[in-house]
């Protein structure tokens, strides 16, 4: 991100006038039903008419700022909810199983959620199979959350970068002063790591990091490890490394096993009154060290990479069937009647995200994805937003109300 961009995000946060704020119809009550689907396809009055249009919410800076819900947040989805235009979550956040996301959140907006209406930074990593009977790292998130949400995704042999400090502690001389920290929720390690027989030592074959890493001196340092190891076997380090005469100057041309980051936030919107870094600051510093490690660009060579999360396509294919499929179920009273969704309204508050993942979106149903730009986030009222949105907006609020008065959806 240019500095100027990141300056803007320093500057003006003070001011936040609302652009756009119509009045929403009058709102019926949400009554918090036994579980949220049969709530979702029961409760409300039903509906006489199909709704062409639906939203995608984030969730940080739109909905919530950390533990706290934004004002006008319930108000919002209820409305929705009791009109049944259908919406889901779309969100860069992660770090737990979605289930438990769920419960936080319906209760943060006191309105029933489901799954089937929710996708976070990893959820495209449970349709990872391939991996599911392989050893896979897992990297970020609090204590080893992140572990058992892969291990609920149905991966079976799942290893930590505190696993490896505990079973070899010289592995990264700086995090010493945690060793108790990290014993308390680490296991051991499926294989030793024993570079005289590298057959039975532990390897790796595929890094996922899920969430935003705690330890960034660690995790950098183990997953350079691997990246620079012959076949993703720890404690080797590849032959063909700096060969000059292979692709990449023969860095992850060794059977090193493929980097997955779920999420390119560079900046976020915490509780704290500035944009706090998320899991793509951690990505550039890596890639800094990698650039340092291998001579980078200029000597031709790169981090090889998948990077998934908004703004990226496959994030918003894996959302789009989700807001199809929740679509049906909620207005399954109309099937054969429902119809193409014709708009869908994204609403966020980061441009580099949620806007030009929206903008960008090419939907395979010919879907129009409208960019919505919140003001409670990271983008900074009166400053130019890197990626234009469709409307800039105030609020959720706001946000719903100018949509629907575009969709002439009246109550
Ligand atoms: O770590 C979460 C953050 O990067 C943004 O989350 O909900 O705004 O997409 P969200
Ligand atoms: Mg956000």
């Amino acid at each position: 991100m240019p500095a100027s961009r990141a300056a803007h995000y320093l500057l003006g946060l003070a001011s936040r006038s609302h652009i756009y704020s119509a009045r929403l119809p009058a709102l019926l009550p949400c009554r918090t039903a036994p579980t949220a689907r049969r709530f979702l396809q029961t409760q409300a009055t039903p509906p006489t008419r199909v709704p062409e249009f639906a939203f995608a919410f984030d969730i940080d800076g739109v909905l919530v700022r950390s533990s706290d819900a934004l004002p006008r947040a319930h108000k919002s989805l209820s409305y929705l909810q009791s009109e049944r235009i259908p919406f889901i979550f779309l969100t860069n956040g992660g770090g737990k199983h979605e289930q438990e996301r769920v419960d936080d959140l319906s209760k943060k907006l006191d309105i029933p959620i489901d799954t089937s209406m929710f996708v976070q930074s990893h959820t495209p990593f449970a349709d990872m199979g391939e991996y599911k009977n392989k050893t896979v790292m897992v990297v970020g998130g609090d204590e080893d959350r992140c572990r058992v949400v892969a291990e609920k995704y149905g991966f079976k042999t799942v290893v930590t970068p505190g696993d490896i400090l505990v079973a070899y502690p010289e592995v990264w001389p700086f995090s010493q002063q945690l060793l108790p920290y990290y014993s308390s929720f680490t296991r051991p390690l499926p294989a030793p790591i024993n570079p005289i027989s590298p057959s039975t030592s532990l390897k790796i074959d595929a890094i996922f990091v899920y969430n935003d890493p705690r330890d960034w001196g660690l995790d950098t340092q183990i997953i350079k490890d691997v990246l620079l190891s012959h076949n993703g076997i720890l404690g080797t380090l590849s032959r063909k490394n700096g060969d000059a005469t292979l692709p990449n100057k023969g860095y992850q041309q060794d059977g090193q096993p493929p980097l997955y980051f779920s999420n390119p936030d560079l900046l976020w919107a915490a509780k704290y009154h500035l944009p706090r870094l998320g899991q793509g600051g951690f990505r550039e510093a890596l890639e800094g060290v990698w650039s340092a490690l291998t001579g980078g660009e200029k000597n031709g060579v790169t981090l090889q990479k998948i990077v998934m999360g908004k703004p990226h396509k496959l994030t918003y294919e894996f959302a789009e069937k989700r807001l199809i499929a929740h679509r049906g179920q909620l207005l399954k009273q109309f099937d054969g009647k429902l119809g193409h969704l014709k708009r869908v309204y994204m609403v966020g508050d980061n441009p580099e995200s949620d806007i030009l993942g929206g903008n960008s979106y090419e939907s395979p149903h010919g879907t129009d994805w409208v960019s919505v730009l919140v003001q409670t986030g990271v983008y900074v009222e009166g400053t130019t937003p890197a990626h234009a949105p469709r409307q800039i907006v105030g609020d959720v609020y706001d946000a719903v109300s100018w949509a629907v008065a575009q969709e002439r959806w009246k109550a």
